[in-house]
């Protein structure tokens, strides 16, 4: 399980974080929901040890491994995949090249090994694409590339950040089903989702933030029934 305690962390001249704790499951996919600046995405980068933000207390462990203080190559190493927000890509580079210059790592065992044709199975827009560059692709390919990078390192435990931000319905569907199919291989998920049709369709259990701290958590079945808590802090 990914063990995040009291999580404190910030930018230069303003802390974001005030001692956020959760956990994620194995093999399960938990929702991080709260509205615009609550500080998901300084969540995320925290876990994953990006700078900035910066750390100020606080521990997260991947199946007890100590994350805060480590590189994030090492981090990578250790199986957890980011899919960043905003889909950070190259825009002179191909798909396939994108895919070719991410870490790899083995599989862990008994798990699928995430290689370009398995990766183009999932997505059979980027194998027809393969050769398109990244300032060629659509915002929906762009997320799929995304995910497929992220993919192609063989993570565990996979951080998503906003993956359906901006696509059109069709689109959205289509990630919805790639991280319901990645969670029967086995992955486990944190996914920051703004989109609260999608994080209700494929969370098990969320938590919300609210400027910088978990105002509730529950499973995503309490929260479908929960009108007053969707209203007070998500605005719907
Ligand atoms: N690089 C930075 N330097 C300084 N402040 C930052 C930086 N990045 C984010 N912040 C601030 O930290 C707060 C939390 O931002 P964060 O990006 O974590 O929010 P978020 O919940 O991911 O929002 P969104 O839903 O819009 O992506 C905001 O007030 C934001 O302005
Ligand atoms: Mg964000």
């Amino acid at each position: 399980m990914l063990d995040v305690k009291s999580i404190s962390s910030g930018y230069k001249d303003a802390q974001i974080l005030h001692g956020v704790s959760l956990v994620v499951p194995e093999g399960k996919i938990v929702g991080l929901l709260g509205r615009n600046g609550m500080g998901k995405t300084t969540l995320i980068r925290s876990i994953m040890q990006v700078t900035p933000p910066n750390v100020i207390s606080g521990s997260a462990t991947w199946r007890g491994k100590e994350l805060m203080g480590m590189p994030t190559d090492e981090v990578a190493m250790l199986g957890v995949g980011l899919v960043p927000q905003g889909r950070r890509l190259f825009p002179s580079l191909t798909v396939q090249e994108h895919l070719d210059i991410v870490p790899k790592r083995a599989p862990d065992a008994g798990h699928v090994d995430w290689t370009p044709e398995r990766i183009y199975e999932l997505f059979p827009r980027l194998g027809e694409r393969k050769r398109h560059r990244g300032n060629q692709l659509s915002g929906g390919e762009r997320q799929m590339l995304a995910i497929a990078r992220a993919l192609r390192l063989n993570p565990s435990l996979l951080l998503m950040d906003e993956p359906t931000e901006g696509l059109a319905p069709v689109m959205v569907q289509h990630v919805e089903r790639a991280v319901l199919e990645l969670k029967r291989d086995g992955i486990t998920t944190l996914l920051v989702e703004q989109n609260l049709h999608s994080a209700l369709t494929v969370t098990d259990e969320v938590y919300i933030l609210e400027t910088g701290q978990v105002v509730h958590h529950c499973s995503t079945q309490e929260l479908v029934n929960d009108s007053a808590t969707l209203h007070r802090y998500l605005g719907v």
